[in-house]
Order: structure tokens, then sequence, then C-alpha cells
């Protein structure tokens, strides 16, 4: 039993879509989210700056006394969750592209996938990709530009609609019937992909699996906490709070504070 917050991280903004989860799982839990928009996007870094950017916010979480770390970014976990979990003996939960259902349940043996261009050059997705999808034919797109536009409030803009609509389209011709998500910035795309692809094309994306696996997790480290009262969220930016502002629910936006980490 332990009352210390869970501690979540990404490049920015878009691992809320994460805390949503984790906040809606285990909802007793406190929380602790950085977002290191400063340093967004990481998916055009090389991987030893992933390494070194993903050290420096888990020894911020961890000084925070977090007591288990979600990294809940694609990039940071397919780049960096080994060193992490290497080099600091908290619990590690990491967040990849969810091919294996995609693959599985695909009727078309075809099937898209959008993510940073370090989350689809990582050794780690070439591994998971082999295992799961030998048999589909996996269309990968790099999903330039779309980070910088959520991170800078730009998600409803007609800038963000034609780019990412360019992103899909090519993998609709193809006749993809499956859609993964594999940026946790992703998720807050999902109303505008839902307007541009076809009904039958299902989104994927890893949240709510990620979730499960943190409560399964500190299960078993026995790192829950016995509180039985909601728990408190911090949020922390190294950037402008506006952006965390927009996206977090209300309640959430008093305990967003600036932090120079
Ligand atoms: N949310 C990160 C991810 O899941 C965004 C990566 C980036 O900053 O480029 O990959």
């Amino acid at each position: 039993m332990n009352t210390n917050a869970i501690g979540i991280f990404d490049s920015g903004i878009g691992g809320t879509s994460i805390w949503k989860e984790i906040a809606s799982t285990l909802p007793y839990e406190n929380t602790c989210y950085l977002a290191d928009s400063k340093n967004a996007p990481y998916g055009k870094r090389s991987k030893d700056e992933i390494i070194a950017l993903s050290i420096k916010n888990t020894e911020q979480l961890i000084a925070f006394g977090c007591k288990i770390i979600v990294v809940a970014c694609n990039t940071a976990t397919t780049n960096a969750i080994k060193e992490l979990r290497a080099r600091f003996e908290l619990p590690f939960i990491g967040i990849e592209p969810a091919i294996k259902p995609a693959a599985l349940y695909t009727k078309t043996q075809k099937i898209g996938i959008l993510a940073t261009k370090g989350t689809l050059s990582s050794q780690l997705f070439a591994k998971t990709s082999d295992l799961y999808a030998h048999h589909t034919e996996v269309i990968e797109v790099v999903g330039a530009g779309l980070v910088e536009l959520i991170e800078q409030d730009k998600t409803y803009s007609t800038e963000m609609y034609q780019l990412l609509e360019s992103y899909v389209q090519p993998m609709v011709a193809q006749n993809i019937d499956h859609l993964v998500l594999g940026c946790t910035h992703y998720p807050y795309l999902i109303p505008l992909l839902r307007q541009m692809l076809p009904k039958h094309i299902q989104i994927i994306d890893s949240g709510a699996a990620v979730a499960k696996q943190t409560k399964a997790i500190l299960c078993k480290h026995q790192l829950t906490t016995p509180n039985t009262t909601t728990g408190t969220h911090r949020f922390y930016t190294n950037s402008s709070t506006t952006a965390l502002k927009n996206i977090l629910p209300t309640q959430e936006q008093l305990a967003i504070r600036l932090l120079d980490f």
C-alpha cells in the first residue's frame, strides 16, 4: 500500500490522453504529470536525445516521490524504456502502437499506422511489428507536423484537417480496415478522423490498455493506494501553461504549474 503519486510523462500534452484513462481506471490514485513541451516534438530527435530527455523526466518524477512511472509517449517508450528500466529501480509502464489487435482482427490484411518518425524507426517497433503483423501489410505513415499543431492548440484548424487528410487518404485508398494511432497526441484527432474516414475503418489507440496494465503492475508490486477518496492530480509544464489548460477538464486546470525541468 502506497499513497505516493503515479508519475506520468510525455514530450508534451498528448500524454494527458493516457492520464485521463488512468484517472478513470484508478480514481483513488494521486497522479503527477510532466509535459516536456519545451523539448517537443521528440519524434524528430535522435535515440540518444530521447533517452537523455526520458532520464531527465524520470529523475524529476522520482524527486516528486512518484512510486511508478508511466511513459505516456510512444516515441520515448520505443526508444528509451529499456535504458530507463536498466537505470532506475521503480516499475515502468510504456506505450507502444497497438499493432497486435489490429493485425488480429483485420479482414483486408491491411492496417495503417500513424506515428512519429522516432517510433516508426525504432528497433522495438520493428520487433513488435515482425512478431504480430508478419502476415499483414502494415502501411506506416509519419504524422509529421501533427504534434506541433496540437501543442499550438490548432487541433481543429483547417491546416490540421488538410495535413491529416493527406496522411490518411493514401491508407484508405490502399484498403486498410484498421488505423492504429501510434502517438499519445493523436487520440485528440479522433473527432477529425471520424469525419474523414469511412465508417468501417476501426481506429485503435492504446490508452485503455495502458491504464489496465498500470493497475495490474501496481497490484503486483503492492503499490496501490489505500485511499478511498478521489485522488489529487498535479500537472507540470516547462513551456506555456495554455496548451495544458485547453486540453484538461476544468477542475484540473487549477493544478497546472510552470516548472523548469
Ligand atoms: N506523444 C508522443 C508520442 O506518443 C509525441 C511524440 C513527439 O513529441 O514527437 O509519440
